[in-house]
């Protein structure tokens, strides 16, 4: 069975195409069968790779982002993912402002899959500049939600 998991995020250029990027690679590593994806609550970068920045600390760890392209979450990603992760709880409430009437696809926050870091958001770093820690938290959370599938 195909696993499909969206990492959402505000601008879909650091946080979640990272988290795409890295979940990808790890989850395959572990043998998991899965469709991911990733999209901004915000729309206006859609169509851009991921920020510059955020690229080089990512391929620094061994994750090109390179290919991904930003797009902004829509109504019909309720219906195409199992599991929707937001980076914070602004992007949690985006999303479920966005959640059509019936739909139950579950929508968590990716640092309740790291308990042990004691972060309750991922820090955005296009505003702190700490992209190798923001890589950090999410390989940590990558591992704690493959342990859950
Ligand atoms: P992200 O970071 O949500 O992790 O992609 C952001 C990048 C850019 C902007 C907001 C968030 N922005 O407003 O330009």
């Amino acid at each position: 069975m195909t696993t499909r998991i969206l990492f959402v995020c505000l601008g879909n250029i650091c946080r979640s195409p990272s988290a795409e990027g890295v979940f990808r690679v790890l989850g395959q590593q572990a043998g998991l069968n899965l469709e991911i994806d990733s999209a901004g609550t915000g729309g206006w970068h859609i169509g851009k790779a991921p920020y510059a920045p955020m690229q080089a600390a990512a391929l620094q760890r061994g994750y090109d982002l390179s290919g991904l392209r930003a797009r902004q979450l829509g109504v019909a990603d309720f219906d195409n993912f199992d599991l929707i992760i937001g980076m914070d709880a602004e992007n949690i409430a985006d999303t479920e402002r966005l959640r059509p009437a019936g739909n139950t696809t579950p929508v968590r926050l990716f640092t309740d899959y790291a308990p042990e870091t004691g972060a309750d958001h991922v820090p955005d770093p296009y505003y702190t500049r700490d992209f190798d820690g923001a890589l950090a938290l999410i390989e940590t959370a990558s591992n704690g939600l493959i342990a859950t599938l």
